[in-house]
C-alpha cells in the first residue's frame, strides 16, 4: 500500500501510485466496472510549513498552483485541503514526479493522494482510509467533473483491483500481467472525454446502453480469465473493449495505431488506458515478450512502461 512515510520537524512527506486500466473505463463512471492495477511509478510530495497560501510545486512538469490563484489546480488544491478539514495556508507542498502527466495513468490521484498523505504527516493528523479517499475525490471532481473514484483508489490503495462506484474495490488474488504502456504523444482529456462518453450514451441510449452493457460484461469476463491465468481470453477482452471505446468517441487515430502496432507484434490485447483523447494505450503481452516495445518504439511511440 502507497503511504505517509514520515515526518520531522517542520516537514511532512507522502506518496502515491499511478493506475493501469486494464478494462471498463469510461463505463465505471455509469455503474459497471473496472479491472485496473498499479502502475509502477507514482508521486512523492514533501510538505513544509509556509506563510503564504496552501500552494504545490510540480519542478518536472512546470507546474505551480495556489488555493487562492483561480486556477483549475489551485481549485483542486483548495477542495482537497477543505476535504481533509484543514485551512487552506500556511503550507508548501513540492511534488517528485515520476509518472506522466496527462497519460491517463492516475497523476492527478497520485498528486492529490500523495499532497493529502504529506500534509497528515506535516501535520501529525492520522486521516482514516475515508478521509483520504474523500479528498482526493474532491480534487478529482475539479479537474473531471464526476469521477468513479476508481483513480482515487488506485492512488491511495494500488494492487490489482476489481472496482465498481457501489461496491468499491475488490483487491484480486492474481499478479499484475505484463504489459506495455505506449503514449499516443497528445494530452489525454478525460474531463472532456467523460462527458463525450456520457452524450454519445444520452444521444444513442438504445446502443448506447447496450454497449455499457458489453463492456460491464467484458470487465467480469476478462476478471476471471486473469484470476485463471487464461491470457489469451484477457487480451481478447481488451480489443473488443477497445472497439466500444472508440463508438464511444474516446480513442483517437494516435491510441488506435498504437494498438494495431502492438497486435502485429504480438500483443494479446490491446486498448486506450485511462481517459483517452490522447495519452495512452496498454497492451497485454506474454510474459517476457521482448517484441511489441521496440515495434512500438520503431514506429515512433514513446514506451512508458
Ligand atoms: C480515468 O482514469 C478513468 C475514467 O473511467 C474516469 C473515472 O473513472 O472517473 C475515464
Amino acid at each position: 500500500m502507497s503511504s505517509g512515510t514520515g515526518t520531522r520537524a517542520g516537514v511532512g512527506t507522502g506518496r502515491a501510485g499511478g493506475k493501469v486500466i486494464l478494462l471498463g473505463e469510461h463505463a465505471v463512471v455509469h455503474g459497471t466496472a473496472a479491472l485496473a492495477m498499479a502502475f509502477p511509478r507514482g508521486v512523492s510530495v514533501t510538505a513544509r510549513e509556509s506563510d503564504g497560501p496552501v500552494a504545490l510545486e510540480a519542478r518536472a512538469w512546470r507546474y505551480r498552483v495556489a488555493a487562492d490563484d483561480g486556477s483549475p489546480g489551485g481549485e483542486a488544491l483548495r477542495a482537497l485541503v477543505a476535504a481533509l478539514g484543514v485551512a487552506p495556508c500556511g503550507i508548501a507542498l513540492e511534488a517528485d514526479v515520476r509518472i506522466p502527466d496527462r497519460a491517463g495513468l492516475g497523476s492527478s490521484a497520485a498528486m492529490a493522494a500523495a499532497s493529502a498523505r504529506a500534509i497528515a504527516s506535516l501535520l501529525a493528523i492520522p486521516f482514516d482510509d475515508d478521509r483520504l479517499f474523500a479528498a482526493v475525490q474532491a480534487s478529482e471532481t475539479v479537474f473531471h467533473g464526476n469521477p468513479s473514484g476508481l483513480d482515487a483508489t488506485m492512488a491511495l490503495f494500488g494492487g490489482v483491483v476489481r472496482y465498481t462506484r457501489a461496491g468499491g474495490a475488490t483487491r484480486l488474488r492474481a499478479p499484475g500481467p505484463q504489459v506495455v504502456v505506449a503514449s499516443s504523444g497528445e494530452p489525454g482529456r478525460t474531463g472532456e472525454t467523460v462527458a463525450a462518453f456520457a452524450r454519445r450514451l444520452a444521444a444513442e441510449p438504445v446502443e448506447g446502453r447496450r454497449r455499457l452493457a458489453a463492456l460491464g460484461d467484458l470487465v467480469e469476463s476478462g476478471t476471471a480469465a486473469l484470476v485463471r491465468g487464461d491470457l489469451a481470453a484477457l487480451g481478447r477482452t481488451m480489443d473488443e473493449d477497445q472497439e466500444h471505446l472508440s463508438w464511444f468517441g474516446v480513442s483517437t487515430s494516435r491510441l488506435d495505431r498504437i494498438c494495431e502496432v502492438a497486435r502485429r507484434a504480438g500483443a494479446l490485447g490491446a486498448k486506450l488506458t485511462g481517459g483517452g483523447g490522447g495519452g495512452c494505450a496498454v497492451a497485454l503481452v506474454q510474459p517476457g515478450d521482448d517484441a511489441v516495445a521496440p515495434a512500438l518504439c520503431d514506429a515512433g511511440f514513446e514506451v512508458v512502461s
